[in-house]
C-alpha cells in the first residue's frame, strides 16, 4: 500500500536564512498539516491548534526521550542532566512539579524582583550613552546570570561567579559544536558547579532556609522528599531553563523595539504598557521555537498517521504566527486582544512553571533600560547558528538618553 508520509514534504531548517529570520518558511511549512525537517529526521507540527493539542495530549505526545533531541554525542557526560521533570511525563512528572511548585509560590518571585532590580540599575548606570555596546556582554548575561545565580541560591558562596561562567558555556555549547579546549573547560566548570550544589545541598540540610533550594529541600509529596540526585537535576533544570530563554527574550525585546521609534516613545512615556509589550513580543518572537517530542502510539493528525516512537518537533514558533489563531499574525501589535493565548510558554502539564519569573525579569530589564534611555539603534547582530534556539550570541546596540 502506498505510505502518504514517504510523500509528507520536507524542509531543511539548518540554514543561516532560517537562523537569521525562520518565519518565511514556517509560513510555507504550515501550508501543510504535517510536515518533516532535516531530511526526513523528524516529523514537524507547525499550526497553532496541532501544536497545542501535541502539547496537551501526553499520552500520544511524550517527553521521556527529551534529552535524545538535546545532547549532542559530543556533550561531556557530566554536562547530561536527565533535566527532572522536563523529561518525565505523569504520574513521575506530577510528583516532581508539586515538589517545584512548592518553591515558587509569589514570595519567591517578589523576593528575586528586589535582589535582581539593583542589579539592572547598577547595570544600566554603567551604560554609556551614545557608544556603542554589546548589549548581551554588557547588561543581559550578567543580568539574567544573576537572577538565576541568585535562584540557585548561590548568594554568599564564594565561587558565586562560578554558575554565570557555566551557564554561559551551556548556552554556547546548545547552540555550537565547541572547540576540544572548550569542551574540556567545560567538563572542568561542570565539575566545579556540581560541588557548589552539593555545598548548596548541605547548607540547606544543615540551616533550613525559605529560598528555591531551601523549599527543594524541605518540600514532601506523599511523605517523600527529594533524594540528592534529584535535587541537582531541578537546581539544573531551573538554571537552564531560566537562562537561555529569558536572556534572548530580553535581546528580542530590544531588537523589536528599535524598530519601533513610536512604540519605544509610548512604553517610555507609559511604563505600563510595559507588559502588554511583554506578551506580544513572547508570542512574536519565540526563544524557543521548538518543542520536542516522542509519539507513544500511532497518532492522526488530519489524514496522515505519524508512527508510534516518532519524533515530532512541535514549532511554537511556527504556531504563535498562525492567522487561523491570530489574526494579522504578522503585524506587532501590543493591543491584540488574545497575545496573551501564545504557547511561548508551553501548554498543558508542562507549561512553564518560571512564566512569571520571566516575564518579572523581562519588565524589570524595560523599565530600567527606558527610565533612563529614551532610544536605541541596534547596529550588528550575531544569531545563534540553531533553529532550537532563536536567540543572539551578541548585539551590538547604542542607548540614547
Ligand atoms: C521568557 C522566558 C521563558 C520562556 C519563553 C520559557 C518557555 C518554556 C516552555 C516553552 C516550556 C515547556 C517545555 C515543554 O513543554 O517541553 C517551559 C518549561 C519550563 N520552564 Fe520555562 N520559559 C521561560 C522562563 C523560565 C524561567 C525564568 C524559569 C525559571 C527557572 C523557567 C523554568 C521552566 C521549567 C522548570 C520548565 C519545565 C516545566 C515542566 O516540565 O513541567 N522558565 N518553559
Amino acid at each position: 500500500m502506498h505510505d502518504k508520509n514517504n510523500d509528507l514534504p520536507w524542509f531543511d531548517l539548518c540554514t543561516t536564512e532560517v537562523y537569521t529570520n525562520p518565519y518565511p518558511t514556517f509560513e510555507k511549512m504550515r501550508e501543510h498539516r504535517v510536515c518533516r525537517i532535516n531530511k526526513d529526521r523528524f516529523y514537524a507540527l507547525t499550526r497553532f491548534e496541532d501544536c497545542k493539542e501535541a502539547l496537551r495530549n501526553y499520552e500520544n505526545f511524550s517527553s521521556t526521550s527529551y534529552t535524545s533531541f538535546l545532547y549532542p554525542d559530543w556533550v561531556p557526560e557530566i554536562c547530561r542532566s536527565d533535566l527532572f521533570m522536563l523529561s518525565e511525563d505523569p504520574p513521575e512528572h506530577t510528583v516532581h512539579r508539586n515538589i517545584l511548585r512548592q518553591a515558587f509560590g509569589r514570595s519567591a518571585i517578589e523576593r528575586l524582583r528586589e535582589i535582581v532590580a539593583p542589579v539592572a540599575t547598577s547595570l544600566v548606570a554603567d551604560i554609556q550613552p551614545d557608544v556603542p555596546i554589546n548589549l548581551v556582554e554588557k547588561f543581559t548575561l550578567p543580568f539574567v546570570g544573576t537572577a538565576v545565580a541568585e535562584m540557585m541560591g548561590t548568594n554568599g558562596l564564594q565561587n558565586y561567579e562560578a554558575i554565570k561562567k557555566w551557564l554561559t558555556i551551556l548556552e554556547k555549547i546548545s547552540t555550537t559544536r565547541p572547540s576540544d579546549e572548550e569542551l574540556e573547560a567545560l567538563t572542568v566548570i561542570a565539575h566545579e558547579q556540581r560541588e557548589l550544589f552539593k555545598t548548596i545541598l548541605a547548607e540547606r540540610k544543615r540551616v533550613p532556609t525559605d529560598d528555591i533550594p531551601g523549599q527543594l529541600v524541605a518540600a514532601e509529596v506523599d511523605g517523600k522528599h527529594l533524594s540528592d540526585e534529584e535535587f541537582f537535576s531541578a537546581l539544573e533544570l531551573l538554571a537552564r531553563a531560566g537562562f537561555e530563554t529569558t536572556l534572548h527574550a530580553i535581546s528580542h525585546a530590544i531588537m523589536e523595539l528599535a524598530e519601533r521609534p513610536p512604540l519605544l516613545a509610548s512604553i517610555v512615556e507609559d511604563h505600563s504598557l510595559i507588559p502588554k509589550f511583554v506578551d506580544e513580543l513572547l508570542r512574536y518572537q519565540v526563544t524557543g521555537p521548538c518543542i520536542f517530542r516522542m509519539t507513544r502510539k500511532p497518532v492522526e493528525v488530519g489524514d496522515i498517521t505519524i508512527p508510534a516512537n516518532s519524533r515530532v518537533a512541535v514549532l511554537v514558533g511556527s504556531a504563535n504566527r498562525d492567522s487561523d489563531q491570530f489574526e494579522n499574525a504578522e503585524a506587532f501589535d501590543i493591543y491584540r486582544p488574545n497575545n496573551a493565548n501564545s504557547i511561548s510558554f508551553g501548554f498543558g502539564v508542562h507549561k512553564c512553571i518560571g512564566s512569571a519569573l520571566g516575564k518579572m525579569e523581562l519588565c524589570v530589564a524595560l523599565e530600567t533600560l527606558f527610565s533612563r534611555f529614551r532610544r536605541v539603534t541596534v547596529h550588528n547582530i550575531n544569531w545563534c547558528p540553531t533553529y532550537m534556539v532563536r536567540g543572539v550570541h551578541d548585539l551590538h546596540a547604542t542607548f540614547t538618553e
